[in-house]
Order: structure tokens, then sequence, then C-alpha cells
């Protein structure tokens, strides 16, 4: 029996190492993967950083790991007052030229650089940086963090904050032990649609919202199949080896905001589903020919996703995920509630009672969501607009991170969001992989979204009379 476990490990190793030699081998562990339990619930080891805030930091030292996506943080940093960026790390010397440029056009000296595999760490080590902006591929996320919180830093990683359960968990008691913020970038929460909603919500304009819909259809097969693409193809990597939603966060972080997870409810359970995959196969035999290893590969990422979510309030929560398909941008972002509707992609629209059967005329629309645009929209709009980063919505999140920090705030997205919205790419694995069986969702917050209050309207006029 040993003997055989052994073998079975070798084999799984050796396929592993020689990457498209046994898709067999990997197809099987997976399958495995998903019938074990998942660890959904701990006891607490540290205190809970839920509202927490840290001294205010009236000039917020940064660092930059990966300056691709990082560049925009940089930039955003570079042009708000009140900060300093101290390092920038990256393996590819364009990458960081571009970043010097960068500061330089915003009138900032040279950042100390790191250009080693590991030159994280030394970064993550000095002691005159405060917050570490982690912008680097997915696989890297959590062992930056991690370290970064252990040297005493604060740090802010992009999307998906981590890719399994069990890291999740490492982060939510790192920052807990360290107590130290760990905010995920998630950027689609800034959007002014997103923000006008959210006012909308508050507001009571849709009633109780009881069902909503978020999701990241974008057609990434080229930066997937490209050589020059993702660094090391790390995309394509993941494709390989896993199906389910592994970016869930786009579609889900605003409508999960609004319908107050983690903060008075908490999303229970999930299922998922996921079709064959066609896309990648497809555009690798247009890009490399048919025959050729690319086009050959057995991608396990299905190519359409949806995750079904459900809340103990007895909620519902819709996510779905295509990166392979022909198709325009979208990331739904509808809302249902008791008294309206509203809905995004493909175009802004809104429903209310007593007329619910129509979508308001347009002037009737704009005039609404003039009235209803957030405050921090109408504060920072104009300059985020005019920084850029995905319309406005990039700056207006860096520019808020920056905000909190220099006032002892909490941060608007925390830790237990951040592993919340990302443990669905694990999960819905999982769930797809078993015939879309239930998986619960672990409560990451040991209990505390029971007394947690909903993210409120920010009121940018107090905050600064
Ligand atoms: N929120 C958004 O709208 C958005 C948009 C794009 C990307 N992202 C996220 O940002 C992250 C990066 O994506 P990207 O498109 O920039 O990927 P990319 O592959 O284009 O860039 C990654 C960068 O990280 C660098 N890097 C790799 N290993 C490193 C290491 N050991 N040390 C230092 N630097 C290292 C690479 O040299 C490269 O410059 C991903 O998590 C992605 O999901 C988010």
């Amino acid at each position: 029996m040993n003997n055989r476990r052994e073998f079975l490990k070798k084999s799984l190793l050796g396929g592993l190492a020689l990457g498209t030699g046994s898709v067999a081998g990997m197809a099987q562990s997976y399958a495995g993967a998903a019938t074990k339990k998942v660890q959904s619930q701990r006891a607490r080891k540290g205190k809970s950083v839920m509202g927490f805030r840290c001294a205010p930091i009236p000039e917020v030292r940064a660092a930059f790991i990966g300056v691709a996506r990082g560049w925009g943080h940089l930039t955003s940093f570079a042009n708000t007052d009140g900060t300093k960026i101290v390092a920038i790390c990256d393996l590819r010397p364009e990458r960081i030229e571009n970043a010097q440029k960068a500061l330089k056009n915003a009138g900032r000296p040279e950042a100390a650089v790191y250009t080693g595999e590991e030159d994280w760490k030394k970064v993550c080590e000095r002691d005159d940086i405060d917050i570490i902006i982690n912008s680097t591929p997915w696989e890297l996320h959590v062992p930056i963090a991690l370290y970064a919180m252990k040297c005493g830093k604060h740090v802010a990683t992009e999307v998906p904050i981590a890719l399994s359960v069990n890291d999740c968990w490492a982060l939510v008691e790192t920052a807990e032990k360290t107590q130290r913020h760990c905010m995920m970038l998630e950027n689609c929460c800034y959007d002014f649609f997103e923000l006008a909603t959210l006012n909308m919500a508050r507001k009571g304009l849709f009633g109780e919202i009881f069902h909503g819909e978020g999701a990241y259809l974008h057609d990434l097969r080229d930066l997937k199949l490209q050589k020059e693409g993702y660094h090391k193809m790390w995309r394509l990597e993941y494709s390989k080896k896993h199906t389910g939603d592994p970016y869930p966060t786009h579609g889900l972080g605003p409508i999960a905001q609004i319908m107050n997870i983690n903060r008075g409810d908490r999303i229970d359970y999930l299922t998922s589903m996921s079709t064959k995959q066609y896309g990648l196969s497809l555009y690798a035999e247009k890009l490399y020919g048919a025959g050729s290893p690319e086009a050959e590969f057995a991608y396990k990422m299905g190519d359409i996703t949806q995750t079904l979510l459900h809340t103990v309030n007895g909620h519902s929560l819709l996510v779905v995920h295509d990166t392979s398909s022909p198709l325009p941008y979208d990331r739904i972002h509808k809302l249902v509630g008791t008294k309206g509707y509203a809905i995004k992609y493909p175009e802004e629209k809104i429903a209310l009672e007593p007329h619910p059967h129509n979508f308001l005329k347009s002037e009737d629309f704009k005039t609404l969501v003039e009235q209803y645009q957030h405050p921090l929209t109408k504060f920072i709009g104009e300059k985020a607009k005019a920084i850029g980063g995905h319309g406005g919505m990039d700056y207006t999140m860096i520019w808020r991170l920056i905000y909190c920090l220099q006032n002892g705030l909490p941060l608007d997205q925390d830790v237990y969001d951040g592993v919340t919205w990302s443990c669905i790419t694990e999960l819905s694995e999982r769930s797809t992989l078993n015939r879309s069986a239930s998986v619960d969702v672990p409560d990451f917050t040991y209990g505390d979204w029971k007394t947690a209050k909903p993210w409120p309207v920010i009121d940018m006029d107090t905050v600064f009379s």
C-alpha cells in the first residue's frame, strides 16, 4: 500500500514537472481534491481586525512589487500628496524603466530598484516602508503578503488575493496576529455606477436587495496565448491545471459590498458549473497551427463557469467567469430588490416601483444617477478620470486607500472581504469537479459578520469640513 502511494506520488510529481506529459494524472489528482473536505471553520488564534485602524500615517511610504499592472498603482501614488515611493521591484528592466519614468513625470525622485526573483523579501525587510503594493502574478500574492505582514508592513494585493482556502486562512491568521492591514485591490468597487448604486441601495431605493449578479467576461485569449503576454504565461499555466472561476472578485466585490456580505449577512454555500473548453484550443490553432502543442493541450479551465452563492439571510448571488470566448467586456452588476432593479452592462439601466415594467427614460435615469452620485466620486472623480486607470476607478481606489492610511481609518476592503471573495476560486473548482455539489463557504470573520456594520456611504463633505 505504502509503495503504491509512493509510486503515485512520484508519478504525479514527474507529470507536473514535465508539464504536458501527464494530463490524465493531473485530472485524477484534481478530481481527488474536489472530494476532499474544505476546512470551513477554524478557531481564532489572533485578535479581530474587523474595523481595524492603525495610527495615522501622514506620509505613506510605499514599495511596489510587480510594476506591469503595478505601474498604474505607482502612478496613482506618485500623483497623490503625502506619499513617498521608496522602492520598486520587478524582474524586467523595461518595467523598472517605465516605473522610474512615471516617477519623473510626477516630479518624484527615483526609487530604489530590486530585480532578483526573491528580492521582494529584501523589499519587505526594509525599515522605511509602510505598505507593500503587490501586483505580481497570482501564485506570488500570498507568499509576498504573508512575508510583508510578518515584516510589520501593511499590504495591498491585486486580485484575487489568494487561490486556495488554506491560503485565505493563512492571510486572516497573519493579519490578526500581526495586526496589519491586508487589503485586496478590488478596483471595480470604485467604479462610478457601482458606487452610485451602493448609495441608492443604502438610501433604500431598491428596497431589500435579495439577489445580485456579477461577472468577469473579458476575451483574454490573445494575452493568455501570446508568449510575450503575461509573465511566463502564468494565466495560461493556471488554465492548464484548473477549472472553476479563478477570477471571481471583479463581479462579486461590488455586489457583495452592496449586499452587506460579512457585515450583517454572510455567504453560506455555493454551487458551481463549468462548460467544456473550446476557446483556448481554437485560438491556439489560429496562432500556432493545428497540431501545435498549444492547440493540442487539454486545458482544464472550462470556458464559462457560473457560481451561485447562497447567504444565511436567504439571498443569492450569481458570479460568472469567461475569459476564453469571443465576447464584449461585461461585469453584469445586476441588483434585484423588493422595490427596484439596476443593471450596468451592456448599458446602465434602472427600473423602479411603481413602474417596474419599464426602465427609466434616459433623462430620468441621468437625473437619478446625478442625484445619487457617490460622495467619493463627487470629491475625487474628475481627478481620477484625468489620471486614468480603467476610466478612473483605479485612481479612486488608491486615493481612498492613501486617505484612510493618512487618517487612521479602517480600509473599505478588509482581509475578510478579500478572502471571502477570493475563496470562490478553489470552492468553485471543487463544486464543478463534483457534479456541482454544494460546498460550504468558510466564515473567515469568526462570527463577527453578525455585528459588523455595513460599509457606509462615506460622507466626504463631513470628512473635509
Ligand atoms: N484589478 C485589475 O483591473 C487588474 C488588471 C490587470 C491585472 N490585475 C492583476 O494584477 C496582477 C499582475 O497582472 P499583470 O497583468 O501585471 O501580469 P504581468 O504578467 O503582465 O506582469 C507581472 C509582473 O510581475 C513581475 N514579476 C514576476 N515575478 C516577479 C518576482 N518574483 N518579483 C518581482 N516581480 C515579478 C513580472 O516581471 C511582470 O512585470 C495579477 O494578479 C492580475 O490578476 C488586475
